[in-house]
């Protein structure tokens, strides 16, 4: 039979495949897909189902869902189902306080490792790219201060733009002018209206998969800061728990902690104090 493409736009995602997917991606991932999502996902989804030749979401779950398609397919279904939306210097309080506030509190000691920060759900690199601008400024006034950033998403997607660290030039906008003269650089085409990270500052992350749901985190470092911010939100109070529990082991005793500014902690008696605006240092119980 000759696949019709028009078939797939046409395809309904009915309430049995909503459940099958929304119930897989709450208890694997952490993401609440309430009933008002459908439609939003199947807009999402349709996609998937012309590119693999599926007229109906029967066979797209009954494939994604096979032990074949939870490798080639799943991947992609949960880059297509996850909300990515980022900017440069997003809630800008956050990257003056670790600047102004973490940094100079970080050398004040002597240190034989570079401040070592991950931004969790760090999706296409904005986030931690802003935390290595404000970093890198401390680098060029003091060079006894380093570090590195790691940055994790479960997006493959989001995670290969990151690394390319190719950003549309619009984007760039709310970067101060002497922040983008020092970190960006314009393509030489001058049609394309991009820019890219300069290698210096590339040089200084690393990314990965890495699933904030995991029982266990198989990451084998502990962190002095750590971003996790606009991810908590889509979780519920139990999954945000565990999260919580599992970034602070990962977390120096001391370190910080920065979340979403639409995200709490009231009510979860975590061991950590309320120094800023959803920013956050981890304490030492006795
Ligand atoms: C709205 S973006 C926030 C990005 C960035 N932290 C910020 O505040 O601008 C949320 C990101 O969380 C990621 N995400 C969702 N569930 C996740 C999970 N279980 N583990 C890791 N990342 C997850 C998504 O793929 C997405 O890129």
């Amino acid at each position: 039979m000759i696949f019709n493409p028009l078939l797939a736009y046409k395809a309904v995602l009915e309430q049995k495949e909503f459940k099958l997917i929304s119930q897989y991606i709450n208890q694997n991932y952490g993401i609440k897909l309430p009933d008002h999502k459908r439609i939003m996902l199947q807009g999402r989804l349709i996609n998937r189902l012309i590119k693999l030749n599926f007229t109906s979401f029967k066979e797209y779950t009954n494939y994604v869902f096979s032990e074949q398609g939870k490798l080639t397919e799943l991947p992609n279904m949960i880059d297509f189902i996850s909300t990515n939306k980022t900017d440069f210097f997003r809630e800008a309080v956050h990257f003056k306080f670790l600047k102004d506030i973490i940094i100079p509190e970080f050398m004040s000691t002597p240190k034989s490792q570079p401040m070592r920060i991950w931004s969790a759900a760090c999706s296409s690199g904005e986030e931690p790219y802003s935390i290595a601008m404000a970093a890198n400024d401390v680098i060029n006034t003091n060079s006894r201060f380093d570090f590195t950033i790691f940055g994790t998403d479960i997006s493959n997607r989001m995670l290969e733009k990151a690394q390319k660290a190719i950003y549309p030039l619009k984007s760039t906008i709310i970067i101060p002018l002497e922040t983008k003269k020092k970190y960006l650089l314009k393509s030489k085409d001058s049609g394309k209206n991009e820019v890219r990270i300069k290698k210096e500052l590339r040089d200084k992350l690393s990314f990965m998969w890495h699933n904030l749901m995991d029982k266990e985190y198989e990451i084998n470092q502990e962190f002095d800061v750590i971003f996790c911010r606009n991810v908590l939100i889509y979780f519920s109070k139990e999954d945000q728990m565990q999260v919580l529990q599992n970034l602070i082991k990962k977390l120096k005793p001391y370190g910080y902690l920065f979340l979403g500014h639409s995200e709490s902690i009231t009510n979860m008696n975590l061991p950590l104090e309320n120094v800023s605006q959803t920013v956050f240092k981890k304490i030492i119980r006795s």
